[in-house]
């Protein structure tokens, strides 16, 4: 990496994604929720990759390496496993790094907002004063509790949030890690335990870290709503298609596909969270495939769109506007053919149906309207 001195100093990071992230409930490592369509590790790594560092460790527990192993290689990281702690993984990782390593910047991979400046400041004073260890002003007040009872109230002037990285001297710390043994909240503590200062460097409230449920929803920054609206003339001698069911009734929607109103709404819906063009540019009305098209077969291939783009409906809520049948009875039947075709759960769509009270071209018959709002976000893994 190059230094504001002009120096190349071989710097390495360590991202730890060795933990079971067991305080986020989601029963497997949190390492591997995907935020914005991508492992949280591998934001992580390309933090450091982009930053310049000229080597990514990625610390990982052999359970893991078949799935986060496989992205973390592909991001651009070398891996190495972890122990059963925190301390103890840092310390296997410290032993993979070649002899040359001069700075070394240690990051937990449950950071995946790290910023570049956070990064190449932890490293600048590394190189300058021996450590840059990222921390924040807290704005909480913090007390010291005994049997509930407050202690005292430590001046919030002097408390800071340690985060990560915590950038050293490889040699420095690889010499602390080596005199202290036993476990650690941080790397700091352990550089200072062998008498060394660490010192502070500017770090960032949004470089936090994803441990509760709580926080995962940080993490879901990319979701994102999207909204449709169709409206078919009535007409005699066509099927009335609803949410791709059958309804028996005297006239049925004029479309040039099956002009399935409310599967129009959806994949519109679906399409607008997707930032992509709407139905109208996916399946022009001029296309002769598309004549007489089941719009549930279309909806699949909206749904896989998403797909491609590491997105997926998460909620489906839509509303028919109709003045004549009757849907109620038809509306869970629509709910689970929607829910299959978008590949949602049938929970996750819900339909409604109202009428226009005699007003309007719904009131009057003469079509039938449906509007749909879509709630999309990262296709996780479950
Ligand atoms: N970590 C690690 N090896 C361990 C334990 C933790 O590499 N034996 C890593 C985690 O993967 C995480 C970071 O250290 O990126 C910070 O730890 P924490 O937030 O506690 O993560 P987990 O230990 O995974 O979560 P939990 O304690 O809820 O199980
Ligand atoms: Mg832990």
């Amino acid at each position: 990496m190059r230094y504001r001195d002009g120096t190349d100093r071989r710097t390495a990071a360590i991202v730890l994604c060795a933990g079971k992230g067991e305080r986020t409930g989601l029963g497997y490592n949190k390492a591997l929720y995907m935020i914005d369509g991508e492992p949280m590790a591998v934001h992580s790594i390309k933090a450091f990759t982009d930053a310049g560092a000229d080597k990514v460790l990625c610390v990982i527990s052999p359970a893991d390496e078949y799935a986060l192993g496989v992205y973390a290689e592909d991001a651009g990281a070398e891996l190495c496993y972890g122990g059963g702690t925190r301390t103890e993984s840092v310390r296997r990782a410290l032993a993979c790094l070649d002899d040359d390593t001069e700075i070394v910047l240690i990051h937990d991979g449950a950071r995946p907002f790290v910023t570049e400046e956070v990064i190449r400041g932890a490293a600048e004073n590394a190189a300058e004063n021996g450590s840059g260890i990222a921390a924040v002003p807290t704005t909480d007040a913090i007390k010291v509790v005994a049997g509930g009872k407050i202690l005292s109230s430590p001046r919030k002037s002097d408390l800071y949030n340690a985060q990560t990285p915590q950038a050293f001297r490889f040699k420095e710390i690889t010499d602390a890690y080596a005199r202290v043994s036993g476990d650690y909240g941080d790397d700091a503590e352990v550089y200072a335990l062998a008498g060394y200062t660490p010192r502070i460097t500017v770090g960032d409230y949004a470089n936090k870290k994803i441990t509760t449920s709580a926080d995962l929803i940080l993490g879901a920054d990319g979701l994102r709503t999207g909204v449709g609206y169709d409206v078919h003339r009535l007409v005699e001698d066509r099927d009335l298609i609803l949410g791709g069911v059958y309804i028996p009734y005297e006239k049925g929607l004029l479309g040039h596909s099956d002009a399935d109103v409310l599967t129009h709404a959806v994949m519109d819906a679906m399409l607008s969270a997707a930032g992509l063009p709407d139905i109208g540019n996916i399946f022009p009305d001029n296309d002769p495939e598309y004549k007489g098209c089941s719009s549930i077969l279309m909806l699949s291939h909206v749904a896989k769109l998403l797909k491609e783009r590491r997105l997926a409906a998460h909620y489906i809520s839509a509303v028919i506007v109709a003045e004549k049948p009757k849907l109620a009875k038809f509306i869970p039947r629509m709910r689970e053919t929607i829910a299959r075709a978008a590949n949602v759960p049938v929970s996750s769509v819900n339909i409604g149906a109202t009428t226009t009270e005699g007003m309007g071209v719904t009131g009057e018959g003469k079509a039938i309207a449906a509007e749909a709002y879509v709630l999309a976000g990262s296709s996780r893994m479950r």
